[in-house]
């Protein structure tokens, strides 16, 4: 049965700018988070505490977290795959953090230069340090519906690796088709394998559109009970390491489809997609939400 109510987390500030080549303001990226918070989005992933030599776009992180203009009610997050990176989110005053790794070995070493049994090394301090500073963690897995470089991916290694996140204490661990291959069927099924070992309440979909599939893929795992949805204004994004990936699933797509269902987000749509037209023209993308481009056109 579909959930009443949907919780979106916008992550088009973090995954949604940072595979842009062209460097974007601080000032950009403070009034698209002032945007999405004003459109009723309650969780927005904000800046990601990274090496800037591995993503530059995401270089002015604490520039970020430290000027938002936070409102109640929000919560504004960042992703640090290591202590470095949390000391210097806690620090900024980061409401909530994420560790991020893969169900792929390859696209680990890739994305985060480990194994998957190395990261989960990592992350174990950061949980531990993040816990006493009184900072949720939320966890992701990458390649859920399929790899860049190893191509098919077991649903029990995605269980496996959902399992080590949420054994470590992370609330909730979000599932990454990184690079947007997954069909509904599929989607299903990995989510079948994965909720036998972390409860669907605590479980998130986070889905690419690189092949078009990205909403139907949710409606299947909708009605498999996630509660839990990762989109990004305009469906703005690529990962730096999956070539020829594009965005998340657009943020106004999935209201518009949730609005259908009779599914409750609290997000004003014509909010939202008055922000899309704006975060695309101001930074000469295309926007990738149908619905935002159909509402602009009226
Ligand atoms: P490493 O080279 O193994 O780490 O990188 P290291 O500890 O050896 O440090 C190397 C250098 O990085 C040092 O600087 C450190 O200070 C610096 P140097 O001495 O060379 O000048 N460094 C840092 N600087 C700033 N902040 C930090 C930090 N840590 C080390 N936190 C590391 C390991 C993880 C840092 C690196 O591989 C990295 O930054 N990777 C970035 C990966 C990334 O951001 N990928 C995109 C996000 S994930 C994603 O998009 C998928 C997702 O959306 C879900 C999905 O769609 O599937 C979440
Ligand atoms: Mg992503």
């Amino acid at each position: 049965a579909f959930p009443k109510h949907v919780r979106l987390v916008e992550v088009g500030p973090r995954d949604g700018l940072q595979n842009e080549p062209e460097p974007i303001s601080t000032a950009i990226k403070l009034e698209l988070i002032d945007r999405l918070g004003a459109a009723g989005l309650s969780y927005i992933e904000a800046a990601s505490f990274v090496s800037p030599k591995w993503v530059p776009q995401m270089a002015d992180h604490q520039q970020v977290m430290k000027n938002i203009a936070r409102l109640d009610g929000v919560t504004y997050a960042a992703l640090t795959p290591n202590l470095k990176g949390l000391e210097a989110a806690l620090e900024c005053g980061v409401e909530e953090v994420a560790v991020f790794g893969a169900a792929s070995e390859a696209f680990s070493q890739k994305n985060i230069n480990c194994s998957v049994a190395e990261s989960q090394e990592r992350f174990t301090p950061v949980l531990e340090r993040a816990q006493q500073a009184g900072v949720r963690v939320r966890g992701y897995v990458s390649c859920v519906l399929g790899c860049p470089y190893e191509g098919e991916i077991a649903p029990a290694k995605v269980a496996e690796v959902a399992k080590a996140l949420f054994d470590m204490g992370c609330y909730e661990v979000s599932l990454g088709d990184t690079i947007g291959v997954g069909t509904p069927l599929k989607a299903k099924r990995m989510l079948e394998a994965v909720s036998r070992e972390v409860p669907m309440a605590q479980l998130a979909a986070h889905f690419h559109d690189t092949y078009g599939q990205a909403l139907a893929n949710l409606y299947a795992v909708l009605e498999e009970g996630i509660a839990v949805v990762d989109s990004s204004i305009a469906g703005l994004g690529g990962c730096p390491y999956a070539k020829g990936a594009s965005g998340n699933v657009a943020s106004e797509d999935v209201v518009y489809l949730l609005n259908g269902l009779g599914i409750e987000s609290g997000v004003d749509l014509d909010v939202l997609a008055d922000t899309g037209t704006w975060i695309t023209q101001t930074i000469g993308r295309p926007n990738r939400s149908k619905v935002g481009v159909a509402l602009a056109s009226r």
